[in-house]
């Protein structure tokens, strides 16, 4: 399909009005990279399927943790449909899509044997992508650990490191003559602060401070070993690591608040980008993090990036609570916009992250690896969802992204978080991210609002 062809296409789609085809008053640079990402476990399905073995979220739904009662059992069935996916993508004009590999998928066990039919998967997906000239970005790890690996501590140990290391030369070695962008981690942060510290997420952990220092080191040092391991497999991929990154303020202009602020910031920001970027534990947590860190780790931890992905939805406004960790708890933003997840929408909170990373870590090349919003769209009589405060939130989102350009951060691309809705972890499939809707009863896709005003985004290389 030509992009004439496509732009034919969208001319016809009545959706439009003619002023879309107008020229983008923010045009971007060329060859910018525009899509959505996804995750395997949040849409994948078959959980059964083809000799995949089980993971922490499988166990965290048999345990009743999943807040509306469903499960990711069949989730989009993508694991199926995915040819119906990548034609919606391609639909859309994207040139580029992250998702992600199902570690127990493709080593049941999490160490030791290799399931081919695992891999297979992929393989089919990865061809699928490239013939409709869309860009595969894998990620390696989006929080679906294969459980006998959390039978032997799962991050709280180091012993983490091997495993993830040789998954990821599994991995390259199979699909890297196609797969030329590889993410790491997801928001290794999200990982240790709900699934270590607060028990919000698998594998439902309650340990504070101690489980999260510890998830989060043992997460950078996977990071780094899986970075040098698929760089010894090939040497012409584009490498790196995707983080939830958020500028932390302060609730108010108490001490208080500001060391609650500043506390976060170096846990939710500094322990990764320090790390990786300069081999550093942020000074707020070295006391803490003395009994974690061993002699020469930081050496591996810090590696350097091809690309570094960042998923962003607002900022963290922090303030003064005394019962949890980091005596740090979430305050209340300035702005009354608020997402179905409570999430304050700050755009200009994704520009100010696009300048810190260039500031403080020598302007690295950056994609938007997600960004979105949950709102419980309403289906219309005559099936369509005019999802508007969706498409507000992506077009102001973009609009601070080409701002940051302006301002020389090396910004590569803007994937939204999602292609679909999916399984929302805890919040099962109560809430909505999707450019495409999904019914989950017929899993029917019916294109949003928000789905068409990326596909003229996309096809006009801006806004
Ligand atoms: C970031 C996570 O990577 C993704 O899995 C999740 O669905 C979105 N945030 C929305 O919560």
């Amino acid at each position: 399909i030509s992009r004439r062809q496509l732009l034919a296409g969208v001319a016809a789609s009545s959706a439009l009005p003619a002023a879309a085809f107008a020229a983008p008053t923010r045009q971007f640079p060329k060859g910018f990279w525009w899509g959505a990402s996804t995750s395997a476990y949040q849409v994948e399905g078959a959980l059964d399927a083809d000799g995949r073995g089980p993971d922490i979220w499988d166990a965290f739904t048999q345990a009743g943790r999943i807040l509306d009662g469903t499960s990711a059992r069949v989730a989009c069935d993508h694991y199926h449909r995915y040819a119906e996916d990548v034609a919606l993508m391609r639909a859309a004009g994207f040139n580029a899509y992250r998702f992600s590999l199902a570690w127990p998928r493709i080593v049941p066990a999490g160490t030791g044997a290799v399931n081919p039919k695992g891999l297979d998967f992929y393989d089919r997906l990865v061809d699928a992508l490239l013939a409709a000239g869309i860009r595969p970005m894998a990620c390696l790890y989006h929080w679906d650990l294969p459980q006998p690996l959390q039978d032997k501590g799962g991050w709280l140990g180091r012993e983490m490191t091997g495993p993830f290391a040789d998954y990821a030369a599994l991995a390259v070695r199979r699909l890297g003559d196609r797969v030329k962008t590889w993410m790491m981690l997801n928001e290794p942060n999200v990982v240790a602060v709900f699934g270590h510290g607060l028990g919000e997420h698998a594998p439902g952990l309650r340990l504070g401070e101690d489980g999260i220092l510890k998830a989060l080191h043992h997460q950078n040092l996977a990071q780094g070993a899986g970075l040098r391991a698929a760089r010894a497999e090939r040497s012409d991929l584009m490498l790196g690591t995707v983080s939830n990154f958020s500028p932390c303020v302060a609730d108010s202009g108490t001490d208080a608040d500001r060391r609650a602020a500043a506390l976060w910031d170096a846990v939710w920001n500094r322990v990764t980008l320090d790390g990786l970027f300069k081999g550093e534990v942020p000074a707020l947590l070295a006391e803490r993090m003395a009994a974690i860190v061993r002699p020469g780790d930081m050496e591996l931890v810090r590696c350097p990036v091809d690309l570094l992905g960042l998923n962003y939805y607002s900022r963290n406004t922090m303030r003064h609570a005394p019962e949890r960790p980091f005596a740090a708890g979430w305050g209340t933003p300035k702005t009354s916009r608020r997402t179905d997840m409570g999430w304050p929408v700050e755009p200009e909170g994704l520009y100010e992250q696009l300048l810190d990373l260039r500031d403080r870590y020598g302007n690295p090349p950056v994609f938007v690896a997600e960004n979105g919003a949950a709102y419980d769209d309403v289906v219309e009589a005559d099936g369509s969802v005019r999802d508007s405060k969706r498409a507000r939130f992506l077009e102001d989102h973009v609009a601070q992204v080409h701002r940051a350009l302006g301002a020389g951060a090396d910004v590569r691309g803007y994937l939204a978080w999602s292609l679909l809705d999916n399984f929302e972890w805890a919040f099962g499939l109560s809430r909505r991210f999707g450019l495409v809707r999904v019914d989950f009863d017929s899993l029917k896709r019916t294109p949003k609002d928000s789905y068409r005003l990326m596909r003229r985004i996309a096809l006009a290389n801006g806004l």
